[in-house]
């Protein structure tokens, strides 16, 4: 996969994943934020839908391609492995942090896989997937920046998703705002706040 990865500090490797139409340099400046010493494994979606990436096929707005989704859930957990490998750094150290489309895929990754993330910080996702066996997330820690006003994923379904991420006993939060489908200062404050908490609480365990 297209891709940039910068080497960090410390032994903690965050995963970008952008929006639709964007691309592996949108979201540097927010890893940075959130944990400025990790390292940074930034993704391009192997997907393009009228010239815009993706990281899945859709049918409609909304609408997915749940092969294509699976398939490339897949493809990049293994991209991420084997990245782990020419990179150097723990696999099992992996923070996503995905928006939108990418939020989505990330959520679909928790749902296939046990210990593919240490945290997820998800920012406007959707229910990607439903009637599924979801993997065990005892000990995944994930954050949901969500917005009353958001259209693409309204409030029931942010509660759905919330519902599903705890029956398969992840630590869940999620944050509202009033705005829209817009990724906004408070909410990357608010899950840089969670992330600091988090990773004390760990290092504390
Ligand atoms: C998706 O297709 O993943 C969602 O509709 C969000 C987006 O447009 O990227």
């Amino acid at each position: 996969m297209e891709h940039l990865f910068i080497q960090g500090k410390k032994d903690v490797t965050l995963l970008l994943l952008h929006g639709t139409g964007g691309n592996e340099h949108d979201l540097l400046s927010v890893g940075k934020q959130i944990d400025p010493d990790a390292n940074i494994l930034s993704v391009r979606g192997n997907v393009i839908e009228y010239g815009m990436p993706r990281f899945f096929k859709r049918k409609a707005i909304g609408v997915f391609d749940e092969e294509s989704l699976v398939e490339e859930t897949h493809n990049l957990c293994d991209f991420v492995r084997s990245s782990g490998t020419k990179y150097k750094f723990d696999c099992k150290k992996v923070v996503a942090i995905g928006y939108s489309n990418g939020a989505n895929i990330a959520v679909s990754v928790l749902f296939h896989y046990e210990q593919a993330f240490q945290k997820a910080i998800l920012f406007h996702p959707m229910v990607p997937l439903r009637n599924i066996d979801l993997a065990n997330l005892k000990g995944t820690k994930v954050f949901i920046g969500a917005g009353k006003a958001d259209r693409m994923m309204p409030e029931h379904e942010v509660e759905e998703l919330t519902q599903m991420l705890h029956s398969a006993n992840a630590d869940v939060e999620v944050f509202w705002t009033e705005y829209g489908h817009q990724l906004s200062r408070e909410e990357i404050k608010a899950a840089q706040a969670w992330y600091q908490n988090k990773s004390q609480a760990h290092f504390e365990e």
